[in-house]
């Protein structure tokens, strides 16, 4: 007999010791201390015994034997319950000296920030900023441009047409620049105007160092009475002071737009004694302003387009137009 409560101790000691949890404590305190427990079952069986003093001893055995059960549980739970108060403590552990590296500020593309500054520039000159559709009708595009549709300029601007079902194929267009801008300006609003429209522009071109098929543009739109291409010649120059720089100036070439007549191009000469080729520009053609709802007889007025991406090109020193849309964050952040 007590060579079984002996066992039994030790073996109940030996579960208590290897318990992980306060669950696994909570089973066992059932287990070893409850009614089917090894213990109750030895006490239940104490009552064979015959021999007195061999009882006894057996009894108190037993009681030892539960007292010390009892109390390693007791430990061990008071052991755990510690530990599962440090883990939680320590998973809520606040370090107040901790330090965060401060967020990072990103900023906008370099062909936005010259799109914007652009913008500013004009605006100071007295312009106003408009806006048109990327998607264009041909009659926008090139008709009213002075265009006609079987006009040879036209194969000059590799365009890609939108079939959308809702319009005869080859009538609606990406438009390829921002002067259909001119025509809706005028038809929005009365003259006197003055006013630039940047904008997103396509042509079927192939990606290479200087073109890409999708673009930027900022149309220049001016409509008043007598206006001559003296004021052209003096708002490029203004414009190129403005925003390049007190060194910079520019020159008119002549060159052919079916909308304007005369027309030029127009370039700016770098203080390093290099000329750099902007866009063009011209006197706003009679055909045109008629279009747009303007008597030619009483108004005149010139219009300008160049290149936005260009410009940003230009301005960071960027070898090849293609890096700027590759949306590859390292080149963004250079800027
Ligand atoms: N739209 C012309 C182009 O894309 C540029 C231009 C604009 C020329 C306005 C004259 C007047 O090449």
């Amino acid at each position: 007999m007590i060579d079984d409560i002996r066992a039994a101790r030790s073996a109940a000691l030996e579960l208590i010791a290897a318990a992980a949890t306060l669950d696994d404590i909570a089973r066992l305190d059932q287990d070893l201390l409850g009614k089917r427990g090894p213990l109750a079952v030895l006490k239940s069986s104490l009552g064979g015994v015959s021999d007195l003093d061999e009882r006894k001893a057996a009894g108190r055995a037993l009681n030892a034997a539960t007292e010390a059960v009892t109390e390693a549980l007791g430990e061990r739970r008071r052991a755990l319950a510690a530990a599962a108060l440090d883990t939680r403590i320590a998973g809520e552990r606040l370090d107040l000296t901790e330090y965060l590296e401060a967020p990072r500020r990103g900023h906008s593309h370099p062909v936005t920030q010259a799109w914007e500054r652009l913008e500013d520039v004009f605006v100071g000159l007295g312009f106003t900023v408009a806006e048109g559709p990327e998607v264009e009708t041909d009659w926008y595009n090139f008709e009213a441009l002075n265009m006609p549709a079987s006009h040879p300029a036209r194969t000059e601007f590799d365009t890609m047409f939108v079939d959308h079902g809702g319009a005869p194929p080859g009538t609606t267009v990406l438009r390829t620049h921002t002067s259909p801008m001119q025509i809706r300006a005028m038809l929005a609003s009365p003259p006197p105007l003055y006013l630039v429209g940047p904008g997103r522009v396509f042509r079927r071109d192939t990606p290479d160092a200087t073109h890409m098929p999708v673009f930027h543009q900022i149309e220049g739109l001016v409509i008043d009475r007598d206006i001559n291409l003296g004021h052209l010649a003096g708002t490029i120059e203004a414009f190129t002071k403005a925003y390049f720089g007190e060194g910079f100036t520019s020159r008119l070439r002549p060159s052919y737009f079916q909308f304007t007549e005369p027309s030029g191009e127009f370039d700016i000469r770098r203080p390093d004694g290099r000329w750099l080729e902007l866009g063009g520009c011209g006197m706003v053609h009679p055909n045109v302003l008629r279009a747009g709802g303007i008597d030619p007889e009483q108004w005149s007025g010139f219009a300008f387009g160049f290149g936005i991406d260009r410009m940003a090109k230009e301005r960071h020193a960027i070898d090849d137009l293609r890096e700027m849309y590759t949306g590859d964050i390292r080149f963004a952040e250079q800027f």
